[in-house]
């Protein structure tokens, strides 16, 4: 872990980690970056941490060594976000030194006292206010709540423009600390992070996007010229790119996404199977990418990424107990709770004497308030017949034909 100069007066502290499920369950097998920033005035503000600093004196206190700032020099301790892969250092902080002020907002004190148990100092905040930390550096606040969390915020350094959203605009994957900007990565390298913003997306914000989408309104409103995060990559040569990428995703949530579909399918004896690759040629033959996921052997992190950058999905599954394939049921209920609305479905699948997957699908699909739009479903006795597989065929197609107008269409508006 080094710390690098993000501009004049402003440096980033940063750890990678790997070998972890992010929040317990997701995938990160590129690792993921959990980044601090260190703002100088005439007085220092450190502006959210790292849960990496397990060892806060040899980690923080050799990276400020390097910036030659005394631990002491830390006035201000900024937390813009209380999930504890940006607070969790507190607690290890408070043994080196225990006489700082917090800045944060109003939500956000009642989470300090039930996760660290911190009651005093606290200067609570909200959007318009600022902190003068002297010579002409004055940070501005900004509620952006329920990104990710109801009491996030982020700060502006109104000197050099900079923006620090916390989760916002972050990304999964590490970061090589010697090049940890825009301007000193290959064109390859941003979109290896672009891709792996789409999953932490897809992941960890989606079911935020209304607020997600509030929240790049305000910032567009600053004056931003850089945009440093708490995971990821730091945006100094071209911030509108991370906001442009935002913006697409926090759309996605509603639809349309891409013109492409999602193929999700389970089967136990391959009765199904037998339906999936007429689907795919069939929607591929209409120039429309697929995204083919089996369940339960895809992580659901994955799968989330591939349907909220679809604007249509196929859910190919047989009957089980008189319901749904349980894990296609499990993840289009999660799919459901990220909030990933009005796709264009269609479901197809075999079944042995009764059927009974259609009505738990329509449970689901009601119970999340997910408005899809399905195509008059798929379902065969057993083992399709040629009049079934060819009905497959020709549904692909609609399938295939509704997305491209849909996303087509609001891509020319
Ligand atoms: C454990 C189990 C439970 C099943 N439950 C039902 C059911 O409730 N109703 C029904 O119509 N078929 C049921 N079936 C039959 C399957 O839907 C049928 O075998 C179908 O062809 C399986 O498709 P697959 O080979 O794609 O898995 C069940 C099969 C199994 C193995
Ligand atoms: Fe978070
Ligand atoms: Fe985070």
């Amino acid at each position: 872990m080094k710390a690098t100069r993000v501009t004049e007066g402003i440096y980033r502290l940063s750890a990678n980690v790997s070998n972890i499920l992010f929040e317990g369950m997701w995938p990160v097998p590129n690792g993921v970056a959990m980044n601090s920033y260190i703002v100088k005035g005439d007085k220092c503000a450190i502006i959210d941490g790292v849960c990496a600093w397990d060892g806060v004196p040899e980690t923080l206190l050799s990276q400020l060594d390097e910036l030659d700032i005394d631990v002491k020099d830390l006035d201000y301790v900024i937390i813009n976000h209380m999930e504890p892969d940006h607070s969790g250092w507190l607690d290890a902080f408070r043994n080196v030194r225990d006489d700082f002020t917090i800045y944060t907002s109003e939500r956000a004190k009642p989470l300090l006292d039930a996760f660290y148990r911190i009651t005093d100092n606290i200067k609570l905040v909200k959007s318009g206010d600022t902190l003068d930390l002297g010579d002409g550096r004055i940070l501005a606040f900004e509620e952006i709540p329920n990104v990710h969390w109801p009491e996030t915020m982020a700060t502006f350094d109104t000197k050099s423009g900079t923006l620090f959203p916390c989760d916002a605009f972050g990304s999964f994957g590490a970061v090589d600390n010697d090049a940890p900007y825009d301007d000193t990565l290959q064109e390859e390298q941003i979109e290896f992070f672009e891709r792996e913003m789409e999953r932490y997306y897809s992941n960890i914000v989606t079911s935020f996007s209304a607020a997600t989408r509030k929240a790049v309104e305000k910032v567009k409103a600053l004056p931003v010229k850089i945009i440093a995060p708490g995971h990821g990559i730091v945006w100094r040569h071209d911030p509108d790119r991370v906001i442009r990428s935002y913006t697409r995703l926090a759309g996605y949530s509603k639809g349309p996404g891409r013109a492409e579909i999602t193929v999700l399918w389970g089967s136990m004896y391959g009765m199904t199977e037998l339906a999936l690759q007429p689907v795919i040629e069939a929607i591929e033959s209409q120039r429309v990418k697929t995204r083919v996921h089996r369940v339960p052997e895809s992580h659901i992190g994955y799968i989330l990424d591939s349907v909220l950058q679809s604007s249509g999905v196929v859910l190919a599954m047989p009957t089980y107990e008189y319901k749904m394939f349980p894990p296609m049921a499990a993840i289009l209920d999660e799919i459901g709770k990220k909030k990933i609305l009005n796709r264009k479905a269609l479901r197809l699948g075999s079944f042995g004497w009764s059927g009974g997957a259609q009505q738990e699908l329509d449970e689901i699909v009601e119970r999340n308030k997910m408005k899809w739009d399905f195509l008059e479903p798929v379902e065969f006795k057993g083992r399709p017949t040629e009049q079934d597989i060819a009905l497959i065929r020709q549904r692909g197609i609609e399938l295939a034909r509704a997305v491209k107008a849909w996303a087509l269409a609001d891509d020319v508006a």
